[in-house]
């Protein structure tokens, strides 16, 4: 690869440590001449037609898209669903009267993801792709494209694609909303660098994080990741994370769900990886905590500054509640590659999976 690892071990690190730049460069690239974030009128106008956005994507960009039906909802206010690609194909929702389609790809040569595009299109609906790579299958075959500015990324496990596709969907959202004349709620540009600078500062925490992973994930043959709101969706990403590069076994799932079947599988010491970074869901996910801890679990909270208490595991900077997954997953892909290390895994290839998968 002409993509050069430098000093690092991995490129998977090199990848998470890139995440504050790509930030920069993202917020660089979709700014107009006045400084205003902008997104092509195209776009903004299929967008604002639409009666209902239907997301379709795999693996950590479906996660990507979880957190950007939040953000559409939020701030352009337009009903959103996702789907998983796979699930799409073979069991077609029924669709709403004005559909617009987006595809969120890294690679943009998902095959499954592929496969509902051209059906969409032989349907006649008109559909976007978000992408890191300009002149991919996904992007030629579609109406519209976004670029994810990552520059190219080569470790299995995606780190800096999944930043850069919630960052490029807030962008999205937030320009959207304006066209449709909905007050701005908050200077995204701002907030956007707020949340680079917070990257960094989570860069900059690496011993604290690995010491973490070592505690937790030497010996345990499996993990839990909670949270609610964001913070649940988050929770799925770093449980795939850990799974790719670690094989342990891993599973999140909304802080609520636990009394309705996980819970049976806390033993004692099984690690419990909790997100607290949701003001509105802050105690209930406490609550969670206590009801595992008191069945044994060896519980991590990672909450963020002004939610924190003297229990806290680890605890991420401030920054706008709506974009909290861009720095709360962070810890947690750190902690799937301290953990995946530390059990001599093959971080940047792990067994069985492919950096693009193009059959079915
Ligand atoms: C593969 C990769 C995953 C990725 C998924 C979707 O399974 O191993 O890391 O999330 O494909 O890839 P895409 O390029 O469509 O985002």
């Amino acid at each position: 690869s002409d993509i050069e690892k430098g000093t690092y071990p991995h490129y998977m690190l090199k990848e998470i440590d890139e995440q504050p730049l790509v930030m920069r460069k993202i917020i660089q690239a979709y700014q107009d001449i006045n400084g205003e974030l902008a997104i092509d009128s195209d776009i903004t106008a299929a967008l604002k037609e639409a009666d209902r956005v239907y997301i379709v994507a795999c693996g950590t960009s479906y996660h990507a898209g979880l957190v950007g039906k939040q953000l559409i909802e939020k701030l352009a206010k337009i009903p959103v669903e996702v789907h998983v690609a796979s699930e799409f194909s073979y069991n077609m929702p029924l669709l709403s009267e004005k559909p617009l389609f987006i595809f969120i790809s890294q690679s943009g040569e998902t095959a499954d993801s592929r496969s509902v595009l051209v059906n969409v299109k032989n349907l006649g609906y008109k559909a976007l792709t978000i992408t890191n790579v300009a002149g991919s299958t996904l992007s030629r075959e579609a109406d519209y494209t976004l670029l994810l500015h990552a520059g190219p990324e080569i470790a299995v496990a995606s780190t800096k694609a999944y930043t850069a596709q919630i960052a490029v969907l807030s962008i999205l959202a937030s320009v959207t909303a304006k066209v449709k004349g909905i007050a701005e709620e908050f200077d995204l540009i701002h907030e956007l660098g707020i949340v680079a600078n917070a990257m960094e500062v989570l860069c900059d925490s690496k011993e604290e994080i690995e010491k973490i992973a070592y505690e937790y994930l030497t010996v345990t043959r499996n993990c839990f990741f909670i949270g609610r709101s964001l913070d649940n969706y988050v929770g799925l990403e770093g449980a795939l994370k850990l799974k790719e590069i670690s094989y342990i076994q891993a599973e999140g799932f909304a802080g609520g769900e636990l009394k309705h079947g996980t819970i049976a599988l806390i033993e004692e010491g099984t690690p419990v990886i909790a997100l607290a970074t949701q003001k509105n869901v802050n105690l209930s996910i406490r609550g969670n905590v206590k009801e595992v801890t008191a069945r044994g679990a060896n519980p991590c909270i990672i909450s963020m500054k002004g939610l924190e208490t003297d229990e806290d595991r680890f605890i991420i900077p401030e920054v706008h509640e709506l974009l909290t997954p861009l720095i709360s997953v962070v810890p947690l892909q750190l902690i799937a590659y301290y953990a995946a290390l530390h059990r001599d895994c093959d971080v940047d290839k792990p067994r069985n999976l492919a950096k693009s998968v193009t059959v079915e």
